[in-house]
């Protein structure tokens, strides 16, 4: 369950807005949507995870993940990663970031939490790749929708079930769906629902 009532500080605010008049593209971050899944996101953090310290980011975009985590649990060290330099220009001003794909990295130290909010985006090959290389004992947060719709969205998937199938979701502390609307349906004039999936799983030595 989504709890809306969530306000940010003035200085993340006016930081977002510098990033937008930065980077024009860095607007796409700020649709009801993405910033609903993120504060869902952080609250499941704030509830089942409050130990968690070291925290990597994979297909972190423009790091608005990063900024509310950081806002809602200072205490947080984040690292954030992403395939693509344009949007960690802006994210490594604030935090360690590394530009490679997030199945290709390399872990030198261990982390609490790794989280990928990003698995509609990836290939099952990259994915598992991914998925095999987090190291043992780190818990994870993934989420993924069931928006075929979208030309970049490779894998998204039609329930919960087939989500936490794909994404190999073991020791599952909690697993949930919310909806959310997507873009106006021009043809049929109408609005478009669609559903965001989220689980927190553990990765153990077995
Ligand atoms: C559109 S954005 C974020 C979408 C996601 N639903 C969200 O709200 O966080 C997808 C990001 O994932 C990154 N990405 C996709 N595949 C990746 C990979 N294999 N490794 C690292 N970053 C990746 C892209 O570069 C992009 O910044």
């Amino acid at each position: 369950m989504l709890n809306k009532e969530t306000t940010f500080k003035k200085e993340t605010v006016l930081d977002w807005m510098e990033g937008v008049r930065t980077d024009q593209d860095m607007i796409n971050a700020f649709w009801p949507s993405q910033l609903n899944s993120k504060i869902w996101l952080t609250q499941w953090v704030k509830s089942y995870l409050p130990g968690a310290r070291k925290v990597i980011i994979f297909g972190c975009w423009y790091g608005v993940l990063a900024d509310i985590l950081k806002e809602k649990l200072p205490e947080l060290e984040i690292i954030c990663v992403d395939k693509d330099p344009v949007p960690l220009q802006w994210t490594k001003r604030k935090y360690e970031s590394h530009v490679v794909k997030m199945e290709d990295y390399t872990y030198y130290y261990p982390v609490s939490l790794v989280i990928n909010t990003s698995t509609e985006h990836m290939t099952q090959e990259a994915y598992d790749k991914w998925y095999e290389n987090i190291p043992s004992n780190t818990y994870f947060v993934i989420q993924g929708n069931n928006d075929f719709a979208e030309k970049d969205h490779i894998r998204s998937c039609e329930s919960l079930d087939k989500f936490n199938e794909i994404n190999h979701v073991k020791n599952c502390l909690h697993t949930d769906e919310i909806s959310y609307e997507g873009p106006w349906n021009k043809i049929d004039n109408e609005p478009t629902y669609y559903k965001r999936f989220m689980s927190i799983g553990f990765k153990d030595g077995r």
